[in-house]
C-alpha cells in the first residue's frame, strides 16, 4: 500500500507543520456503560502515536469521530464529552469536534458537511480504521481538496491485515464465532480461499448445523441462511478446507438448567456456548497453526456459565506461536476480559472494518487517500 501518502510524505509536502491545522479523522466509538463513562479506552488510546508525532511538530491538531449511532441530529446520549474529557488527560490541548453524525451530512457524505469539516484546515489525516469501510463524509470527503495521510493507526493495520490475506503463512487458520453468519458472508467466503481452515462457534453455528439436519433445540439460528450454510460446508469440501464445527455444546434445558450437549441439542433446549470437548479441539488446531485470525467469541462470554469455550479459545490465542491477530468489537472485548489483549500480536481496532479489508484487500477510506489530490 505504498501508495497511500504517510505522515513523512504529508511532511514533505506541506512543509514545516508548525502551527498548520491539521483535521485528524479518528474513531473514537468507544463503548459507553448506562452512565455515560468510558469502559474500554483502547480505541482512544491507539490513535496517541499519529497525535503525538503531529503536535511535537507544532500542529494544532483537531480530532473528529463519531460515536454510536444518532440518526442525524444531536442526541445527548451519544455527546462526545466523556471522549473529550479522556483525550484531554491522555493528549493535552487537542482538540474534538462534537460527534460527526449528529449532522445527517456525515453519513450522507454531502458535500456541503465535507466543506464544512475543512473549513479553516491546512491537512487531514485519517487514523480511523474502524470506520474505514464508511463512505462517509469525514472519511472519504476532505482527500479530495486537502493534503492528506494515513495516520500510523492505520497504517499498522493495513500492513498487518492485508499482509495476512496477501502473505500467509501456513497453515493459516481463521476462528469465526458471534450469533450472525449474515453479516459475516462474504468475509467467510473470503477466508476460505485463503486459508487452510476455518473453526467456527458462537450462535453462528446452529444456521450451519441446521444445514447438516442436527437438531439444535430452540437455540438462536438464522432460517433464511440455512441454504447458504449448506452450500458453504460444499464449497469448503470442494475446496480442500478444514471446516471445524463444535461437537459438543453448553446451554441450557427445557426447563432452564444449565446442560451439556452433544452435537444436538435436545428438544426446548438452548445451545449457549462450545462445549468442553470442543474447545480443547479448536485450540488445538490454534496451537498448531503458523498464523491465526479471530473475529466473534465463541459463546455468550458475557454470562460466567458461558465464558469457558470463548476462554479457552482466547488462551490458545496467547499460548500459540502462530502470528495472532484479534479482529475487534466482542472479541477484543473478550480477551480484554482475560486480561489476555497483550498476549496476541494484534488486536485490531476495527470490527467490521477488518473483515472487509480481508474480504475485499481495500476499504473506501484507503481508496480516498490513494485518489486525493
Ligand atoms: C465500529 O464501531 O464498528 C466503527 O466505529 C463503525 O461504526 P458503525 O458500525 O456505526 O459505522
Ligand atoms: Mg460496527
Amino acid at each position: 500500500m505504498s501508495e497511500i501518502p504517510t505522515l513523512e510524505d504529508l511532511e514533505a509536502r506541506v512543509g514545516d507543520l508548525s502551527g498548520k491545522r491539521v483535521l485528524v479523522r479518528t474513531d473514537f466509538n468507544v463503548p459507553l456503560d448506562d452512565d455515560g463513562n468510558i469502559t474500554d479506552d483502547f480505541r482512544i488510546r491507539s490513535a496517541l502515536p499519529t497525535i503525538e508525532w503531529l503536535t511535537a511538530r507544532g500542529a494544532h491538531v483537531t480530532t473528529a469521530s463519531h460515536l454510536g449511532r444518532p440518526k442525524g441530529e444531536p442526541n445527548p446520549k451519544f455527546s462526545m464529552d466523556p471522549v473529550r474529557a479522556r483525550l484531554a488527560e491522555l493528549a493535552p490541548g487537542v482538540e474534538l469536534m462534537e460527534n460527526l453524525r449528529f449532522d445527517p451530512g456525515e453519513t450522507s457524505n454531502d458535500p456541503a458537511f465535507v466543506d464544512r469539516l475543512v473549513e479553516g484546515m491546512d491537512a487531514y489525516v485519517n487514523d480511523a480504521f474502524g470506520a474505514s469501510h464508511r463512505a462517509h463524509a469525514s472519511i472519504v470527503g476532505p482527500p479530495q481538496t486537502l493534503p492528506s495521510a494515513m495516520g500510523r493507526l492505520l497504517q499498522k493495520e493495513v500492513d498487518v491485515l492485508l499482509g495476512m490475506r496477501n502473505d500467509p503463512k501456513r497453515p493459516f487458520v481463521g476462528v469465526l464465532g458471534g450469533a450472525k453468519i449474515s453479516g459475516k458472508l462474504g468475509v467467510v467466503e473470503a477466508l476460505l480461499d485463503v486459508v487452510d481452515s476455518l473453526v467456527i462457534g458462537g450462535a453462528m453455528c446452529f444456521t450451519f448445523f441446521a444445514a447438516q439436519g442436527k437438531s439444535i433445540g430452540d437455540s438462536l439460528y438464522e432460517p433464511d441462511m440455512v441454504e447458504t450454510c449448506g452450500r458453504l460446508l460444499r464449497e469448503a469440501e470442494e475446496k480442500g478446507k478444514a471446516l471445524h464445527l463444535p461437537d459438543d455444546m453448553t446451554g441450557v434445558d427445557a426447563a432452564g438448567n444449565f446442560a451439556t450437549f452433544g452435537a444436538n441439542v435436545s428438544e426446548g433446549g438452548k445451545g449457549f456456548d462450545i462445549g468442553p470437548g470442543s474447545a480443547a479441539a479448536f485450540s488445538d488446531v490454534i496451537m498448531d497453526a503458523r498464523m491465526v485470525f479471530w473475529n466473534g467469541p465463541m459463546g455468550m462470554f458475557e454470562d460466567e456459565r458461558f465464558e469457558s469455550g470463548t476462554r479457552t479459545v482466547a488462551q490458545a490465542m496467547a499460548d500459540t506461536k502462530a502470528f495472532t491477530v484479534v479482529g475487534g468489537g466482542d472479541s477484543a472485548a473478550a480477551l480484554a476480559q482475560f486480561r489476555l489483549d497483550d498476549e496476541v500480536d494484534h488486536v485490531s481496532t476495527g470490527g467490521g472494518a477488518s473483515l472487509e479489508l480481508l474480504e475485499n484487500g481495500d476499504l473506501p477510506g484507503l481508496e480516498a487517500l490513494r485518489k486525493g489530490t
